[in-house]
């Protein structure tokens, strides 16, 4: 099969490396991919959001799978677009996409179907805010609807930061809505549970946590992800029926009642309050870096997965993982989340040798005259597995130390709950 896949982070490096390695595939091309991905698939310049030059160039290469890797396109509507034109394509369609295009949509499900969640209210002006501020206590979490490339959350501590915060929302801050969705603080540890799902069916697909903020401690900006691991050691097997019943059954269910059955990942993001899970977000994909290192814990052909799901057949698919933990540490352009530059030379990284339970998966990089140059704010993932997080850990220092990238950082700190000091 020749394979098209929507995207150029690190998630698609790593997604792009799994297809790569599936007896079914013949040939893979990435939209536009990164430097990492053009060592094994075809890049194939293209803006992803441009639906019908997107078409254009799956007839033209011959694809007989899309497998699309971000939001955005999905949120959009690609995959409703593509199975139009009787491409096959996995991921969910745009209706359900609005699980996390739009926070107001999520919440209402939670609503009607008594799924845990954060009190909240969906604001239009600033009276709704006014009324929910004062109904509740403070830190409130102030959420722009839309999607808002992680940009959209802000932890308030008072009246007056609700208020201009949420001024800004209504104003159009977000060209993808102007309402606001307030909530209440929820304290707790927070953990990511994954799904991949067919029409009829769903099966595990990996727990992990991540680290959003920019800085140790997790003080600073938030970010896409600085680092993540898997498993996470606090979603048990009590925990995960609680979810599974409370969260994902009927989030499921509410979409098949409204004639759009799920089909894709399903990246269920909880707040663990008191061993109660509380649904914090849905993103309706991989998570990134969460999958860097899901992926290298799968054991089982990911295509024949993918191509499962896609014909609504996982039911029978017994899916193996190993038992090894995973961690990657992203490493970033110094400056990121703020402003950066571009189109710095990772000289090192052609002499980097790994083995077989190392991987460098490339986020924001390009290859000009076959070297590697950076183009995004996280650079490079370097993920490793292992049985001992702290030993894991040590051991992706080291291969970023041979990388010696002068322009980057990273998290030293990431895996601090599950590696004891
Ligand atoms: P979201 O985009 O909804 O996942 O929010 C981004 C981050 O904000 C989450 O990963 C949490 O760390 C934090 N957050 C969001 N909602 C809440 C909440 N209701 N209570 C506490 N923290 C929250
Ligand atoms: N790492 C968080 C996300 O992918 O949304």
């Amino acid at each position: 099969m020749n394979i098209g896949l929507i995207g150029s982070g690190g998630r698609e490096h790593a997604l792009c490396k799994k297809i790569h390695e599936s007896k079914t595939t013949k040939k893979i091309f990435c939209f536009p991919g990164n430097a990492g991905t053009s060592k094994i698939a075809e890049n194939v310049k293209v803006d992803i959001l441009n639906f019908k030059e997107v078409l254009r160039l799956i007839k033209l290469k011959r694809i007989n799978l899309v497998i699309i890797g971000p939001e955005e396109p999905l949120v959009r509507g690609l995959v409703d677009f593509l199975e139009k034109k009787k491409i096959k394509v996995f991921g969910p369609n745009k209706f359900s996409s609005k699980l996390e295009g739009s926070k107001a949509f999520m919440k209402q499900i939670c609503k009607q179907n008594k799924i845990p969640t954060a009190d909240f209210k969906i604001c239009r002006n600033q009276l709704d805010v006014l009324h929910f501020i004062k109904r509740n206590k403070f830190p409130l979490v102030v959420k722009a609807d839309g999607l808002a490339a992680g940009k959209g959350v802000t932890i308030c501590k008072t009246k007056n930061q609700v208020l201009n915060i949420s001024k800004e929302i209504f104003d159009g801050k977000f060209k993808s809505s102007n309402k606001v969705v307030l909530e209440e603080f929820l304290k707790g540890e927070e953990a990511s549970y994954f799904l991949i799902v067919d029409k009829k069916n769903y099966k595990f697909f990996g727990t992990a946590q991540d680290h959003k903020r920019v800085g140790e401690n997790d003080k600073g900006p938030n970010t896409g992800g600085m680092g993540a691991y898997s498993p996470a050691p606090i979603i048990n097997s009590t925990l995960e029926k609680k979810i599974i019943k409370k969260i994902v059954e009927p989030t499921l269910q509410a979409l098949k009642k409204k004639k759009s059955p799920y089909k894709g990942f399903l990246y269920v993001g909880l707040m663990i309050v008191n061993n109660e899970p509380y649904l914090i977000e849905y993103n309706i994909r991989m998570g990134d870096p969460e999958c860097q290192v899901i992926l290298p814990r799968l054991e089982t052909d990911f295509l024949k997965i993918i191509d499962k799901a896609v014909n609504n057949n996982l039911k029978k698919l017994k899916i193996k993982w190993r038992k090894q933990k995973c961690m990657t540490i992203v490493l970033c352009s110094k400056g990121y989340p703020g402003k950066y530059e571009k189109n710095k030379l990772i000289q090192n990284i052609k002499k980097i040798k790994l083995n077989k339970n190392e991987f460098i998966f490339h986020a924001g990089t390009k290859s000009k005259n076959g070297k590697v140059y950076s183009n995004g704010g996280r650079v490079l993932n370097i993920s490793s597995m292992g049985n001992n997080f702290k030993k894991i850990r040590e051991n992706i220092f080291k291969i970023i130390k041979k990388i010696s990238w002068k322009f980057g950082f990273f998290r030293k700190d990431i895996g601090w709950k599950v590696i004891k000091k």
